[in-house]
């Protein structure tokens, strides 16, 4: 009789000290995990979202440049090779705007957030203004020369996006868009010249309301 109590009590006891573990395990879990997202969200709020977008912008502006002077320009001087807007089908190094194209279509897949050249003047049609914001960033971006940014909902997510000029810095930039079959085509009054805002850099950075 007393045997079986004391067997019951041992029972009671092991349940309790086994409930009091797990709901220690589960707490400690709650303050690791509340603390992370606590650190991270602080983090985040330090950093403005147009420093976000200026920072990004400094890398793609930095790649275009080193691509250009030293595989483009560096390889064409050495007659190793060079680049051509059909590189595939002529063993050539692709245009620094289709390298920038490629590189910014891999980094935007299978994410909400993208990069891209756009313009009023585009040989690719895909690079032709389209949201509300991208219309109106351009159109201002071309008036100032200067970049214009703002918070856009698009496809129901809320967006900081951000248009940086891009501007004719050579005469390589001119003669090529101004020769070009499709450009000639399409846009037949419009002549650039060096130092003209051809187009613009777009940053859509996906934030939380
Ligand atoms: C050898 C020809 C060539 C040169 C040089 C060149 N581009 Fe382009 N550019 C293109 C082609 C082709 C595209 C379209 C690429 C694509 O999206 O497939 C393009 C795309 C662009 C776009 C996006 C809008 C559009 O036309 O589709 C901008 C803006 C642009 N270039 C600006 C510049 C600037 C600024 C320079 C000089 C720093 C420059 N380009 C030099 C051929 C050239």
């Amino acid at each position: 009789m007393i045997q079986t109590l004391i067997q019951k009590l041992r029972a009671i006891k092991f349940l309790l000290r086994l409930i009091t573990l797990i709901i220690l395990g589960v707490a400690s879990w709650f303050v690791v995990v509340s603390c992370a997202t606590l650190d991270a969200r602080q983090l985040g709020a330090k950093v403005p979202a147009d420093m976000v977008t200026d920072y990004i912008h400094r890398i793609i502006k930095s790649e275009r440049i080193i691509y250009g002077k030293h595989v483009v320009q560096r390889l064409k001087d050495e007659n190793v090779v060079r680049a051509s807007e059909h590189w595939q089908q002529e063993k050539a190094l692709p245009l620094p705007a289709q390298m920038f194209r490629m590189t910014s279509e891999l980094a935007s897949e299978n994410s909400a957030f993208s990069y891209g050249a756009i313009s009023d003047w585009s040989l690719n049609e895909n690079n032709i203004p389209n949201t509300n914001f991208e219309k109106k960033a351009m159109r201002e971006v071309l008036d100032t020369g200067l970049p214009y940014k703002e918070y856009q909902v698009k496809d129901g997510k809320k967006y900081f996006s951000a248009l940086y000029p891009d501007k004719a810095v050579s005469a390589a930039c001119i003669d090529c868009h101004n020769q070009h079959p499709i450009h000639k085509q399409r846009y037949p009054s419009k002549i650039f010249k060096v130092g003209d805002v051809m187009g613009g850099i777009l940053i859509n950075l996906p934030v939380e309301d």
